[in-house]
């Protein structure tokens, strides 16, 4: 339980809403890393969480069927929906959130699109989500003075308000300006999900020193790993001529302290551990390489399918006994870049099915869907190898599920140093992705290594991440937010 109450404020709910054809509302699963991690420990701790619902056909959101939504356990009074017009939405989502911050964050900017009207978009979505947020610690508040009776009691709890991820790096600068307005104490943290890129990348965003203004008006910045503190905390001093104190990681910025942290995300291990533990067999007797990801270019799917490619030609023993599975989650479909990379992964996985397959065998299954979290778990629980080979991501937590279900400890993580993971998974096989050889080396080996091995490398991958997990991710966080001088103090 926690001490201060908790806002959550991200672009994505843990579920998607839609209408049936009765015309009622209904949820379904949201995939992503964030929700995943995140839905669970909000559950727990009774806070709100302030998004959008993943549709726009949801007036009036009150009909939301109580009281659990699945996958989340959230009931409906914890949760906030923010809805925009669809246009403006569209804007904000597929033009800026999806078609500039995405690629430009992930260090690829020949993909990134510049454009002022998306770029507006973005800054009005943002406010809305503040406004949204304003009105959740006028609440709170209000819910506080009557628990509290006197509103200088100093044991009364600060709220604190915890916005994710690249959507909403504008929201703290708005809400932290309002809430001084209102003397509506709170602290402000964030935490961002993806890489956060080099100073080099980031300049080239026309507005980047409103991006960096806007994480700045938080008191707690968060990263997965040291390399996006180091980047952000250059980027303040190169763009904003911030002060810097190298030594605590810390940033002064408008009379305030700002510390910027790594706090790698971590998984519901035990949650995951179960699932494996008790899901029937989902597989026939073949071994499985198997690859999970978002469709998304970001997850370098078209040089992991040549590599299997290459594998096959390579090693031609694996002929008939061994499967790529690739199970790819339809994501952000109305983005022309991902129009482009589902026909190509189309085109290439119907190209080496053709060349390989025999009347009883196809060497790749291809599922092009979104998986249930229980059967994903005997997926990751009965595949001999999984291939996490992403060009770049923030962190990657399909590496830790698979780990977190690796209940026989017999399967190999193959995982590229360029996801936020592999910093740390150090007994996984690393691999570069784009080298492709190595890739199908690399699978080989993972195919043929032995026994011993393979439980040596899974135990030392599985004690991390079940110490690791995503509670204590959140505690961490909480911790270090515990520790900051609230700036925003409200009424004496
Ligand atoms: N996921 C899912 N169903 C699927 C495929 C993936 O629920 O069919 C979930 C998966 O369990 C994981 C998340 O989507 O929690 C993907 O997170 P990751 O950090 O690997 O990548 P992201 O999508 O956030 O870039
Ligand atoms: C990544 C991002 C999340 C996002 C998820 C799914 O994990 O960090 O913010 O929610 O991908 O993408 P989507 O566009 O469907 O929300």
């Amino acid at each position: 339980p926690l001490s201060a109450p908790l806002i959550v404020v991200s672009n994505r709910l843990p579920f998607v809403l839609k209408r049936n054809a009765n015309g009622k509302l209904q949820r379904s699963h949201s995939a992503g890393g964030l929700v995943t991690a995140l839905g669970p420990v909000v559950m727990d701790c009774g806070g709100l969480w302030i998004g959008w619902p993943g549709s726009h056909d949801v007036r009036p959101f009150d009909e939301i069927p109580e009281p659990d939504i699945p996958n989340s356990g959230l009931k409906s009074q914890q949760v906030k929906p923010v809805l925009v017009r669809q246009e403006l939405f569209d804007s904000f989502y597929n033009g800026c959130c999806n078609g500039t911050f995405w690629p430009l964050f992930h260090s690829m900017p020949d993909r990134a699109i510049f454009s002022s009207e998306t770029w507006k978009a973005y800054q009005e979505v943002n406010e809305e989500f503040a406004l949204k947020t304003i009105d959740a610690l006028r609440q709170v508040r209000a819910r506080l003075l009557k628990e509290y009776n006197n509103p200088s009691d100093d044991s009364m709890p600060v709220p604190v308000v915890w916005i994710h991820d690249y959507q909403l790096m504008l929201a703290a600068a708005m809400i932290r300006q309002v809430a001084i307005e209102e003397n509506l104490a709170c602290k402000l943290g964030f935490f961002l999900h993806i890489p956060f890129p080099s100073w080099d990348i980031m300049r080239l965003f026309p507005w980047d020193d409103q991006i960096l203004e806007g994480i700045l008006a938080c008191d707690l910045v968060g990263f997965h790993i040291e390399d996006y503190c180091t980047n952000f905390i250059e980027c303040c001093q190169r763009r904003m001529g911030c002060r810097v104190d190298h030594a605590n990681s810390n940033i002064e910025y408008d009379n305030r302290t700002v510390h910027v942290r790594a706090l790698p995300i971590g998984i519901p291990f035990n949650q995951f551990q179960q699932l494996a533990i008790k899901a029937p067999r989902v597989m026939k007797d073949e071994r499985v390489v198997l690859g999970v990801d978002r469709l998304d270019y970001t997850k370098g799917l078209v040089q992991r399918i040549k590599a299997f490619e290459r594998l096959l030609q390579c090693h031609p023993e694996h002929l008939g006994r061994v499967v790529l599975m690739q199970i790819a989650v339809p994501s952000r479909t109305d983005v022309k870049e991902y129009k482009a990379l589902k026909e190509e992964i189309d085109q290439l996985v119907g190209r080496i099915n053709g060349r390989f397959s025999t009347a009883d065998w196809s060497p790749i299954r291809y599922i092009y869907g979104c998986i249930s979290q229980d059967k994903l778990a005997a997926f990751y629980r009965d595949s001999a190898v999984a291939l996490v080979t992403p060009l770049r991501d923030g962190m990657n937590l399909v590496a830790k599920e698979f780990v977190a279900c690796q209940i026989n400890e017999n399967g190999v993580l193959i995982l590229s140093p360029f996801a936020g993971a592999g910093g740390t998974m150090r007994e996984a096989l690393l691999v570069n992705p784009y080298e492709i050889d190595m890739v199908a080396e690399t699978i080989h080996k993972a195919l043929v290594m032995d026994e011993d091995e393979r439980h040596h490398r899974m135990q030392l991958l599985r004690k991390r991440e079940s110490s690791m997990d995503v509670d204590y991710w959140m505690a961490s966080f909480l911790r270090e937010m515990d520790q900051v001088e609230c700036a925003i103090t409200g009424p004496p």
